[in-house]
């Protein structure tokens, strides 16, 4: 049995940098964004969920108004209409509550088809919400952290955005996209204290598949058949490490992926029975 150090710190004493900051999450109404949702109002922060279904935002807000959440807001924002990104800005300054941390992950995939075969209504919508939604909330949200010289923005990318795969190129595409943009937001905002991270994971069992397969579970839940996946709560985890960091530490890129899985294609599957 391996033995630590006494010099470790241990878990009581990491401090909690996060308690009273306010952070909003896109996507917060399912999977890895309401993991975080959860997470950092469980650490005391003021929360802002965004999300388009609000009978799930209701659900959450009820949910965590139960526990010690410093606050919890809830918007319905599609991330895709610029017009509703830059009204939910102005509300919430009106209201005192212009985040401190930024957490753009509301994003799917759609399709899983050879690109000259694919639907151009699936590229649309993954473009308009993985790229161009996280551009909104990154124009709506930045500039104030520069003029306080304090944030975070998060953006979840994907193991999508370092590696494509068959059948993947657009959503890969989308999350190449967001690698380029954290890099060239984190350079933008150089001589700021504004701190700029992704998250990358590898396959994670939410909602994702069921949306991709446009609602087939039975396909959906082929993709985590086998081997044991990321869990939202592990992502969210690994967002929370990178905020809790202190100020001058910045997490430009974590990555994590299931023991399983060694690339996009590389997935280690125990056969069934086995
Ligand atoms: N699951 C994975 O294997 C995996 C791996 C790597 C990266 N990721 C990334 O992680 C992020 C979250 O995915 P997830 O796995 O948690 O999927 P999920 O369970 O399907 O959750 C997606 C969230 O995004 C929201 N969303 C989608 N379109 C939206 C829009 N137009 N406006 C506002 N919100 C919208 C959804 O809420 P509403 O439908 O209520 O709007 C939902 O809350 C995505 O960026 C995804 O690309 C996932």
């Amino acid at each position: 049995m391996p033995t630590f150090p006494d010099s470790l710190p241990a878990i009581s004493d990491i401090m909690n940098r996060i308690e009273g900051r306010t952070v909003l999450v896109t996507g917060a109404t399912a999977g890895i964004g309401e993991a975080c949702g959860r997470r950092f109002a469980r650490e005391g922060a003021r929360v802002l969920l965004v999300g388009r279904r609000t009978e799930r935002l209701d659900a959450l807000a009820t949910e965590l108004a139960d526990t010690d959440a410093a606050e919890v807001h809830t918007f319905a924002v599609d991330v895709r209409d610029r017009g509703a990104v830059e009204a939910l800005r102005d509300d919430v300054a009106a209201r005192d509550l212009l985040p401190d941390v930024l957490v753009n992950n509301a994003g799917k995939a759609l399709g899983l088809e050879l690109l000259h075969e694919g639907d151009p209504d699936d590229w649309d919508e993954m473009i308009d919400t993985n790229v161009k939604g996280l551009l909104y909330f990154t124009r709506a949200f930045v500039p104030a952290m520069v003029e306080r010289d304090f944030g975070h923005v998060v953006n979840i990318g994907s193991t999508a955005g370092r590696w494509s795969y068959p059948k993947g190129a657009v959503y890969a595409g989308t999350k190449f996209s967001v690698k380029a943009i954290t890099e060239g937001l984190n350079m933008d905002l150089v001589g700021t204290k504004v701190r700029v991270s992704s998250v990358d994971p590898g396959l994670v069992e939410t909602e994702f598949s069921e949306v991709r397969f446009h609602g087939d579970r039975a396909r959906a839940r082929t993709v985590y058949q086998g081997y044991e996946p990321l869990r939202a709560e592990d992502v969210a985890d690994a967002v929370h490490y990178v905020v809790n960091a202190p100020p001058h530490v910045d997490v430009f890129n974590l990555t994590l992926l299931p023991t399983a899985q060694r690339h996009s294609m590389v997935v280690h599957r125990e056969e069934s029975g086995s």
